[in-house]
């Protein structure tokens, strides 16, 4: 293990502009370290989670952010403590009760929720780290994975640009506000009615006019897509929004990431997606499964750069 930030300790990941542009790189180089590691082995001769204990409090389905945290914390000598549901948080007990609860017990706090307000409550409160798994407004870490993903696909990201096709969600917010303190551009073709947060763009407009980045937001993503490095895809219901299925599928028509998008794009474009996905809604299947896809190379650094972070925060 490489040498260890500082600035990194004790800290909380609540949102992707959380992050300056050299913690970004301190934690692609901690990922990178435990990556090749893992790659060589499938373990880890150190473990600088050794005795550190974490609750996975996950109040939506996951499959890669369960897997990669509990995973990741077993394989860097830690302990996961999922929580599951019965914890009834802001029902059974306040948030906050639980937030204080927390950190007499244990070193840190994974939450996917819905309301971002919860996890900034649970994070004011609590003595410990918390780290924001998915809420409806960021999902961080899936933005360090597909970034450190592109940078690893094309050796750097400064310049590069990430064209998301769909919906201004969590998922776009945190590539933005990320892409935007590394110095690149994103943008967005969405369709009216499913724009971003005014607020966040706005954030990532400000933080990229300090880092040479930009922030394009339009509709058209026949428009919006020549000279994109990467095309994004994200699902068109997102958890949550199950009854507005038939809406989405209607507006959310055009917005679909194919081979003919990808080459609109250009030739060295590559495909991304968070996964799970649906083939032939967001993304077709032969773009998702074939050579220019970079989804698996994403899922795969889950599992690193959480394990980065949780390093660098609560590690020693
Ligand atoms: N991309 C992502 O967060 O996957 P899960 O919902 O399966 O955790």
């Amino acid at each position: 293990m490489g040498n260890l930030s500082a600035s990194l300790h004790g800290r909380d990941l609540l949102s992707s502009a959380d992050l300056t542009r050299a913690e970004y790189e301190q934690v692609f180089a901690t990922a990178t370290e435990l990556k090749r590691e893992f790659r060589e082995s499938r373990r880890h001769v150190a473990q600088p989670l050794a005795g550190r204990n974490v609750a996975l409090v996950l109040e939506k389905q996951s499959l890669r952010t369960r897997v990669t945290f509990e995973a990741g914390l077993n394989q860097l000598g830690g302990h996961a403590l999922p929580l599951g549901e019965g914890i009834g948080f802001g029902v059974r007990e306040s948030v906050f009760d639980i937030a204080r609860n927390l950190a007499l017990w244990i070193d840190g706090i994974v939450i996917r929720t819905f309301d971002h307000s919860v996890v900034t409550e649970l994070a004011a409160e609590a003595r410990i780290p918390v780290f924001n798994a998915l809420t409806d407004d960021e999902h961080p870490f899936q933005a360090l994975a597909d970034l450190l993903a592109l940078r690893e696909h094309f050796g750097s990201l400064e310049g590069r640009v990430l064209t998301f096709i769909g919906d201004g969600n969590n998922v776009y917010h945190s590539l933005a506000l990320a892409g935007a303190t590394l110095g690149m551009e994103i943008r967005l073709a969405h369709p009216d009615g499913y724009g971003p947060h005014e607020a966040i763009v706005a954030r990532a407009e400000k933080i990229a006019i300090a880092t040479g980045g930009k922030i394009v937001v339009g509709r058209d993503p026949r428009e919006m897509t020549p000279g994109s490095d990467a095309l994004y895809a994200d699902v068109w219901v997102s958890m949550g929004q199950e009854e507005q299925s038939h809406a989405r599928f209607a507006a959310f028509a055009g917005y679909c990431v194919d081979s003919g998008l990808l080459d609109l794009a250009g030739p060295n474009a590559v495909a991304m997606h968070c996964l799970p996905a649906h083939r032939g809604q967001e993304i077709t299947a032969d773009v998702l499964d074939g050579p220019r896809s970079l989804a698996l190379e994403q899922a795969e650094n889950r599992l690193h750069v959480q394990k980065a972070f949780l390093v660098e925060s609560i590690g020693r």
